[in-house]
């Protein structure tokens, strides 16, 4: 994918035009692409209020190879204007969208050594009632080497190994219809990374340069229980 075929724009700048859904904006650089609404299974638009608050869900989003996670946070609200750094520079995350601003998103890559989740297995999950590393309710963490993460505070480290939060993953909520679109993503260099890490097993999954085609203007979310057949706790 090439990456000046996008355009980067400050995402706190301005309510854009988003296929008829109005946008809630997170700050910082994102690289904007085409928008993409978040569906179940079967291709129905995902409202916000079916968005279960036990698990995360797993939808690919901008490009087929690229895992996020979808986290209702409950009770637990997101935190706004928090100041946040990655390998890229620093950037500024002001929470979620829908109700409440409970509905968050973030690439589900552990920014410590890239673990994902799999159709086999993923060792990255939302804890909601908590873990034993988790150190309470709410919070991402990797069992690959026990990195926390809270998706609250706009997935910035808790704990563990990783020094980076995950990738956040802008949303757009249309509260007239309780539905849910995805279109920018911050820390594509990051991403490229992942990609040059797991090519082999990328092309195994999506065929040869699959996973680095465009989503669509439609991507399914899955609950992680069902996209992932184990999913350890830690
Ligand atoms: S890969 Fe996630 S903690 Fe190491």
């Amino acid at each position: 994918m090439d990456r000046r075929g996008f355009v980067k724009i400050c995402a706190g700048s301005a309510a854009l035009a988003l296929g008829g859904l109005g946008r809630e904006v997170l700050a910082g650089d994102y690289e904007t692409f085409p928008p993409a609404r978040l569906t179940d299974r079967q291709g129905n638009p995902l409202k916000a209020g079916a968005i279960p608050a036990g698990e995360a869900m797993v939808f690919s989003y901008p490009l087929a190879g690229v895992p996020c996670f979808l986290v209702n946070l409950g009770e637990r609200p997101a935190s706004a204007g928090i100041a946040l750094k990655n390998d890229e520079g620093g950037y500024t995350w002001t929470g979620g969208v829908g109700p409440g601003g409970r509905i968050v998103a973030f690439v589900a890559i552990c920014t410590h050594q890239l673990s994902y989740p799999q159709p086999e297995i993923s060792y990255l999950r939302y804890a909601a009632a908590g873990s034993e590393i988790a150190g309470g309710p709410g919070k991402i963490v990797c069992c690959a080497h026990a990195s926390v993460f809270d998706p609250a505070a706009g997935a910035q480290v808790v704990s563990g190994p990783a020094t980076m939060p995950l990738l956040p993953v802008r949303l757009a909520h249309d509260a007239s219809t309780d539905e849910l679109a995805a279109d920018g993503i911050m820390g594509m260099a990051f991403i490229q990374r992942f990609f040059k890490t797991y090519r082999a097993d990328l092309n195994r999954r999506y065929g040869p340069g699959g996973y680095r085609r465009e989503v669509g203007k439609a991507t399914a979310c899955v609950p992680l229980s069902q996209y992932s057949g184990i999913v350890p706790a830690c």
